[in-house]
């Protein structure tokens, strides 16, 4: 008696995972299939891949029409995962497969002509559904196991190949399932580069520090070859490490992006992107047919760095000031809008113009004056609102850039980054914020009184410096997080004084 097999497996929309319910039935004819339910083209392959699976199998390929129906319709199936669900539904409406083996299960796997299972993008979205929607175990490719056994109390089993999952179904040789203990641990995925091998700079290095501890977004400026690019892609090791929640955010991000090398079941590391500045609207903040993370969501928990940033261009740096306001992005699509993390520090590095040596003590800079303030005025004011700190950095001469001495390695720093996070969190206790970045000028008031002393301090500052009301809100975040490096519960008028430093200098918006 032929039978409708159903056979549940897993789609991936925008970040998360969507329970897909694969109906195989017979129908009465010329042997073929016909996939329905919003199928793409990979998944419309999928035919010849699960009939050349199941034959190499050494399994038997019913010799009657079969439909396969993805359900729900709505949603747009994408790539080649459902083929082992689909190549499981034909089995069990062979009846070679009872249906109470797949029970509580969730299937996800590619399949190659031969039958051996391939990995999918996206297994840690999925298996955290499968957890979500109270699924007891997962068949996922075996070289994405470690990856889905992240997800607690989860059954999952490995799959190498169609022929080896049929053994287990019928009992003939079990697979054991995947373990977490099974995690290799951490090949980094970004290059990691200590404090401790840059050569002087430690002016630039103490403001990184301070922007990490505080989570403030960084604009480096200087000439070429100063190490602009260096000093930022060195912030990630001081930064806090990840907390295991953040880890299997970005993780699940990368898996989505196809961007989870295998010896990498978990992101450990915080991320570091730094995007060219060609880059299409859609590649910086998501987008496209089927809507896709962009770096900024790539960069998540960790840095987006922006080279050049006067190339950008001001559309697409506009773009990024909403983002930067609310730590995630939304893309509208045709139908509903989805949401993805960006919850990210930015760097920007900049020459001081456009022949790179303006201000540089050793060698002349030929713009026009006119054209200097042109080029610093690409950068609109907004964003360069939410930048922070402002640093110049000049070229280390080269006795110290050969000199033997070590500077502080970065797990120093990062210790003293950490403890002043800690003084945060504890006072942000119960209100949204998380780190001295994010107050507003009414949260500065709140956190950032001053005394008599601080408070001729500021209105000096403010004459003299001509600081506006802006400039004057980031120095009072920024000494709030230098005196949470120092350990102090009050701001003082060194932290201040040191804060100062950081303002933007040209031109304060
Ligand atoms: N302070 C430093 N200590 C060690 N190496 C440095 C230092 N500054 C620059 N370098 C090296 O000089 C080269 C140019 O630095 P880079 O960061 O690309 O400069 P920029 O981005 O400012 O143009 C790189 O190879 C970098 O490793
Ligand atoms: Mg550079």
């Amino acid at each position: 008696m032929p039978m409708l097999a159903r056979v549940y497996s897993c789609a991936v929309i925008g970040l998360d995972g969507v329970v897909v319910e694969v109906e195989v039935d017979y129908g009465q004819g010329l042997p073929k299939m016909s996939i329905v339910g919003l199928p793409d083209e990979a998944v419309k392959e999928s035919r010849e891949r699960v009939f050349s699976a199941i034959k190499n199998a050494g399994l038997s390929y019913p010799r009657k029409p079969l439909t396969v129906n993805l359900a729900p319709a709505s949603v747009r199936k994408e790539g080649p995962s459902f083929d082992l669900p689909i190549a499981l539904g034909v089995l069990v409406t062979e009846e070679l497969v009872a249906p109470e083996a797949l029970e509580s299960a969730l299937v996800v796997g590619e399949l190659s002509l031969d039958g051996t299972v391939r990995h999918v993008r996206g297994v840690l979205a999925m298996a955290a559904l499968a957890r979500q929607e109270g699924y007891r175990r997962l068949f996922v490719p075996a070289a994405d196991a470690a990856e889905a056994a992240l997800i607690p109390d989860l059954e999952v089993i490995p799959v190498d190949s169609l022929a080896a999952l049929y053994a287990h179904l019928v009992g003939e040789s079990i697979i054991a399932p995947a373990l977490a203990a099974d995690i290799p641990t951490n090949t980094p995925l970004f290059s990691r580069i200590d404090f401790s091998e840059i050569k002087g700079q430690e002016h630039v290095k103490r403001a990184l520090e301070v922007a990490a501890a505080g989570g403030h977004n960084v604009l480096l400026s200087g000439p070429p070859g100063a190490g602009k690019t260096l000093l930022a892609r060195a912030i990630t090791s001081i930064l806090p490490r990840l907390s295991l929640d953040e880890a299997l955010e970005v993780t699940r991000i990368y898996s989505i992006c196809d961007m989870l090398p295998m010896e990498t079941p978990l992101i450990q590391q915080r991320p570091f992107r730094s995007p060219h500045h060609t880059i299409s609207h859609a590649g910086l903040v998501g987008g496209g047919n089927q809507p896709h993370p962009g770096e900024i969501s790539l960069a998540h928990r960790g840095v987006l760095f922006l080279d050049e940033l006067p190339e950008f261009g001001q559309r697409i740096l506009e773009v990024l000031r909403q983002p930067i306001e609310d730590k995630v992005v939304t893309i509208s699509r045709a139908n509903g809008s989805l949401t993805f993390p960006a919850n990210f520090m930015l760097i920007g590095a900049m020459n001081p113009c456009p022949c790179g040596y303006y201000g540089d003590n050793m060698r002349q800079c030929t713009c026009a004056p006119s054209v200097i303030t042109n080029y610093q005025k690409r950068i609109s004011g907004p964003l360069l609102d939410r930048i922070d700190i402002h640093v110049h950095v000049p070229r280390v001469d080269f006795q110290k850039l050969s000199s033997q001495r070590q500077g502080e390695p970065s797990s120093v720093i990062q210790a003293r980054v950490e403890a002043a996070r800690s003084r945060q969190t504890q006072r942000f206790t119960g209100t949204r914020l998380v780190s001295n970045a994010d107050m507003t000028p009414a949260e500065i008031r709140l956190y950032c009184p001053l005394d008599e002393a601080c408070t001729s301090l500021m209105k000096t500052a403010m004459k003299q410096l001509q600081l506006t009301a802006r400039g004057y809100h980031r120095v009072l975040k920024l000494a709030r997080t230098i005196a949470d490096l120092a350990g102090d519960s009050a701001i003082s008028t060194t932290h201040l004084a040191e804060a100062l430093q950081y303002r933007a200098r040209e031109r304060d918006s």
